[in-house]
């Protein structure tokens, strides 16, 4: 609940940045570029006006000659009138760079060395004009038509605060149209991400109402295509999980139950000895003999389970060494002949071919000793047992064929599952614990093999086992 609730990092929050990102930047840059392109323009047609102006006034100052008789009434009327219109103020300079005339009336009769004026009688500049603050300065020159030398140079400098004030109305309206896209960005990012993340929603409060026990059927949430994919993956992965509790909770009752035979019939015969005086010391024996079957029954099945256990671990090794497979099979039909003899079954082993191969020395000789076993053990007097050998450059073969009982055909799914008998009460009295052949399995698994079994009722068994030469952890 926290963690969906973690804002910052949630994907609303994700899509509401890039929204108002997507919306921001944009928008300030096309504003900036406006405004500039704006200020550019309506200063050059200032500037040229000004400029034009004061061309037509120069001819008139060449005409009266009134840098050396400022007493013209047209020029004077014209410059006041100039500076008027402009709101700035002129300035008249000889080559002298003596001020003819300002009309300011402050600086008339100075010197005056500003960087304008010299560029303006180096013939530079003739364009351009300074921006101070809120002012523009140009300097024109004033040239007799006839004689292309320069008679002196007028400095013009005029406001240019309504451009300005122009520019920051812009400027006002540009911060609000950004203010209301950032608003607009922020609304329809909440309306989207509300979308967007609404089926992940639904999946979480689905999985959460499962996983509180309000709900024990599949989880479905069919309103979006997402979902559907998410929440089948889901479905999947909790079918996996009640399968697995469900043969857990089957393995620990089978477990439970499998330790108890032997306790019950020890307590059976431990009674029936306390209850009873004056017992002949022969059933005293009989039974006591009894009893210690027993206690050997159970201590094969924690065996077995403890071997099944520490094979289940995903941690469990192998510790493989480079073995004669030949010769491991023989010592494995050596110690098991002794049993066979008993019923009169023949061991038989064919070997096709040397082979040298890496196992795990003891793992490999219990899966295939449960093999041989249970084909005495599940055999007819008399019968015989083959085991045979042979490899491809790849792998190599193991087959435990023998004439025995064979398996039902509805039980031979069910012979490598733990516990798993035929007949459970043949098996206990020839002493299987229904362990075996699940740990033959995990040792063949283990060592990246498979093993398969045929089997037909009445004709016997066999199980093929397909190893690689060579492990490859
Ligand atoms: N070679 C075989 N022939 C007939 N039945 C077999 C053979 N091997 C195994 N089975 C059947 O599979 C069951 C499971 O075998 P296993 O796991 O080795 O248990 P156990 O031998 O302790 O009974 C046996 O109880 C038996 O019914
Ligand atoms: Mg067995």
């Amino acid at each position: 609940m926290k963690k969906r609730g973690n804002f910052l990092k949630s994907l609303r929050f994700r899509i509401l940045i890039i929204l108002i990102i997507l919306g921001i930047v944009p928008s300030v840059l096309v504003t900036a570029m406006v405004i500039a392109n704006y200020e550019d323009q309506a200063i050059d047609i200032r500037v040229s006006a000004v400029r034009n102006q004061c061309d037509i006034l120069c001819n008139l100052i060449i005409k009266e000659n009134y840098l050396n008789d400022s007493s013209s009434q047209a020029v004077n009327s014209k410059l006041e009138l100039l500076s008027n219109i402009y709101g700035g103020r002129l300035l008249l300079v000889d080559r002298d760079f003596r001020i003819v005339k300002d009309t300011y009336e402050i600086d008339a009769g100075k010197i005056m060395l500003s960087p304008e004026i010299i560029r303006c009688f180096k013939g530079e500049n003739d364009q351009g004009y300074t921006r101070k603050k809120q002012m523009l300065e140009i300097a024109v020159p004033i040239r007799s038509p006839e004689v292309q030398q320069l008679q002196g140079a007028m400095l013009v400098t005029f406001s240019c605060s309504e451009i300005m004030a122009t520019i920051r109305e812009l400027e006002q309206k540009g911060v609000m149209i950004i203010a209301i896209i950032v608003a607009l960005a922020i609304f329809f990012g909440y309306i989207l991400s509300t979308i967007l993340v609404k089926p992940f929603a639904r999946v979480t409060k689905s999985i959460e109402d499962l996983t509180d026990g309000y709900q024990t059927e599949n989880i479905s949430v069919p309103d979006y295509t997402e979902t559907v994919l998410i929440t089948d993956a889901f479905n999947k992965m909790v079918t996996r999980m009640r399968v697995l509790d469900e043969s857990r909770q089957e393995f620990v009752s089978n477990v439970s139950h499998e330790l108890k035979t032997p306790l019950t019939s020890m307590k059976v015969l431990a009674d029936s000895l306390v209850g009873q005086s004056g017992v002949p010391e022969e059933l005293y024996q009989e039974f006591m003999r009894d009893i210690t079957e027993e206690i050997d029954r159970e201590n094969k099945i924690i065996t077995d389970l403890l071997t099944l256990v520490k094979m289940d671990k995903k941690t469990a090794e192998l510790t493989i060494s480079h073995l004669d497979i030949n010769q491991l099979l023989e010592s494995i039909l050596k110690r098991l002949r002794p049993i066979a003899d008993k019923r009169s079954i023949s061991l038989i082993l064919d070997s096709f071919r040397p082979v040298e191969a890496d196992v795990d020395e003891i793992k490999f000789t219990s899966a295939i000793s449960n093999l041989v076993e249970n084909g005495i053990k599940y055999n007819v007097d008399e019968g015989w047992v083959r085991v045979s050998l042979d490899a491809d450059h790849k792998y190599f073969y193991v087959t435990v064929a023998d004439s025995g009982l064979g398996i039902p055909e509805d039980s031979i799914d069910r012979i490598f599952e733990r516990f798993y008998r035929v007949d459970k009460s043949h098996s206990r009295e020839i002493g299987g614990t229904g362990l075996g052949l699940a740990i033959t399995r995990s040792s063949i698994t283990m060592h990246h093999g498979v093993i398969k079994v045929f089997s037909k009722e009445g004709e016997g068994t066999t199980f093929s086992v397909r190893i690689p030469l060579s492990y490859i952890p």
